[in-house]
């Protein structure tokens, strides 16, 4: 949700702040905007409508300064406009800021403090910049209306801040929404994530909820609001430049899907020794061992995984499981076990929805993991225990390699607490060969790939609805293999228990509607075989995507040889590679769908 940078000592600052930019799209494409300043007088604010491309188009060659910040958008308060669009300015054209995240009181700090003044924008963020200068024209100097304004601001923001009168320095800001500084030689950078300045330097530091920073070229000083002083120390960012680029890719998508064979290996390699044992940490499974039901929490495609999750902790480790949606979670909070322990499922980390309920069950002191595929992410830090995903930078917005990643990590988690319990269904699961079937399982698929090109040409051109459904570890498999498709193909697709069918939903089916039907679950395949029948009775053109196990003649797509307990590891790829190829046809953004953004940072 939105996307900023910044950089301060560097003579290329146009050049860094759109290279970053197109780094951080995937947080927000409907505007974007930069301000430059030389530090010699002259600056420069330029804002498009629209993808990064369109701003570098704006951008002409004497945009050129030392010091600049930038913002990619995904609307909220306010429609893409230019007016709408970062960075904002104050009044007198003085203070420029950007801004991820939602100010929640910028009404009543509107009504406050700024009744008199006629904003330029419909956003939440204009507030914030001309409270900064509502304070200044008090008397204020920059840092102390800065600081000030942030005393009053209510909700989540990372903020960025340039002001004209000290352009040596960059005033930035964070509470909920992500942000990170960079430390360059002689130049130093500010990003939501740290993908976006990779070309400039690995070594970044963190900045907390309620700090301050003041960014010089050659100084980072960090601070509470009150001003009380906060040392940190930086870390490095073990991520290769060419991870994030699509190589010879036409769409990361792809790139992704195509990655998962190595997602799956490196998985094994990294959790499992050459003996089959489990690289666990120990306190984890000491805690967890405590627990009498685990709660996971996520959101979208990540919920999804957790569904897939619930079967394998249940199976390997004996112990209940509810899956939780985040967004309603942490505001209808059942009645909790006597001995809960949650799980947060998040690609990103950093989304808000789960985040808000992390930050309860931290207050409740409650024990927590998060799995993720960002290594110092939000949720990372601040729940009690981290499991990476290792999946690699994930940049489409449709999420694959990390869903792939939490099942197969949920499957190392789950067996190692059912080996700490002494369980021997976790015993035999030999989950080092599974993970092994799972690599060539997805190989085999994802070479079919003109195959269910064509299958995604011949079951969904002109099709404005399509259903997918199966029964138990497909059913959560339909979930999201539905998701896949609506996000980016914008057909309308629902995932259902195959079994419910007969109760509402058969009334939707008619002649030539699309069903997908998937037939890996061995208790539920003939039940599953029932309902194909019904809706094929109805008109509905029925694609079989079936383990080899429970294969029939005229299926269209065979899953290989996989244990069912993980088997949505292979049978969700044919459905990724159907909702890419559905929306290539249709002309869509693959990577980027309307709509949406991949980091979701407000809630
Ligand atoms: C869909 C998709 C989203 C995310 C969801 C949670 O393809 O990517 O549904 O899964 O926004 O994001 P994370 O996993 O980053 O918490």
């Amino acid at each position: 949700m939105c996307g900023i940078v910044g950089v301060i000592g560097n003579n290329n600052t146009t050049d860094i702040l759109l290279n970053g930019l197109e780094k951080l799209e995937y947080r927000g494409y409907d505007s974007a905007g930069i301000y430059v300043n030389n530090q010699k007088g002259k600056d420069f604010l330029v804002k498009e409508v629209g993808k990064i491309s369109e701003l570098e188009n704006a951008v002409s060659s004497d945009v050129q300064g030392v010091v600049g910040i930038g913002h990619t958008r995904w609307a909220t308060h306010g429609k893409p406009t230019i007016e709408n669009a970062h960075p904002h300015f104050s009044e007198d054209n003085r203070f420029y800021l950007v801004h991820n995240g939602v100010i929640t009181n910028y009404e009543e700090l509107k009504n406050k403090y700024l009744s008199d003044f006629t904003f330029k924008s419909q956003t939440d963020t204009e507030v914030a910049v001309q409270l900064v200068d509502y304070f200044a024209k008090q008397g204020m100097d920059g840092e102390s209306a800065f600081r000030k304004a942030l005393t009053l601001i209510e909700g989540s923001y990372a903020f960025a801040m340039i002001d004209k009168e000290q352009p040596d320095r960059i005033f930035v800001a964070k509470n909920k929404s992500p942000l990170l500084i960079g430390l360059g030689d002689g130049s130093n950078v500010i990003c939501s994530d740290a993908m976006a300045m990779l070309d400039q330097t690995h070594k970044f530091v963190e900045i907390h909820d309620g700090e301050v920073v003041i960014l010089k070229k050659d100084s980072v000083e960090i601070s509470k609001i009150d001003g009380t002083k906060v040392q940190r120390d930086p870390y490095t960012v073990n991520i290769d430049a060419s991870d994030i680029s699509k190589g010879t890719y036409d769409h990361y998508m792809l790139k992704e899907i195509d990655e998962q064979p190595n997602v799956m290996r490196k998985i094994s390699q990294n959790y499992i020794n050459d003996d089959g044992t489990l690289k666990v940490d120990k306190d984890l499974l000491t805690e967890l061992k405590k627990a009498d039901r685990l709660y996971i929490v996520a959101a979208g495609t990540s919920y999804h995984a957790g569904l897939v999750g619930r079967n394998i902790f249940e199976q390997l480790a004996d112990i209940p499981v509810d899956v939780e949606l985040g967004s309603e979670f942490g505001y209808h909070m059942p009645k909790l076990s006597k001995h809960p322990f949650f799980i947060f499922l998040s690609q990103s980390g950093e989304t808000a929805d789960s985040r808000q309920v992390l930050v309860k069950v931290n207050e409740m002191k409650l024990p927590s993991l998060t799995m993720t595929n960002v290594a110092k992410s939000t949720l990372s830090r601040e729940s009690d225990f981290t499991m990476e995903l290792l999946a690699g930078p994930e940049i489409a917005v449709a999420s694959t390699k990390a869903y792939t990643a939490q099942i197969a990590v949920e499957a190392v988690l789950a067996k190692a607490l059912g080996e700490a319990k002494g369980l021997e269904s976790a015993k035999n699961f030999n989950l080092k060969k599974q993970l092994a079937l799972a690599a060539n399982g997805i190989q085999t698929i994802v070479d079919e790939k003109e195959k269910i090109k064509e299958l995604a040409a011949d079951y969904l051109t002109d099709q404005s609805d399509a259903f997918y459904i199966g029964r138990g570890i497909d059913y959560a498999l339909s979930l999201e293999a539905a998701l896949k498709l609506k996000e980016i193909s914008y057909i309308h697709a629902e995932g259902f228990a195959a079994g419910e069918l007969k109760h509402g939903t058969i009334a939707l089916i008619e002649k030539g509607t699309p069903v997908f039907a998937f037939v890996n679950d061995g208790i539920g395949a003939s039940h599953t075989r029932g309902n194909i029948q019904e809706v094929e009775a109805r008109g509905a053109h029925v694609l079989v995507i079936a383990n080899q196990k429970y294969a029939e003649a005229g299926d269209q797509i065979i899953i290989p040889e996989i244990d069912e307990l993980i088997s949505p590891i292979i049978s969700v790829v044919p459905a990724q590679l159907i909702a890419y190829y559905a929306s290539l046809a249709r002309g869509n953004d693959v990577d980027k769908p309307r709509n949406l953004a991949k980091s979701v940072t407000v809630e």
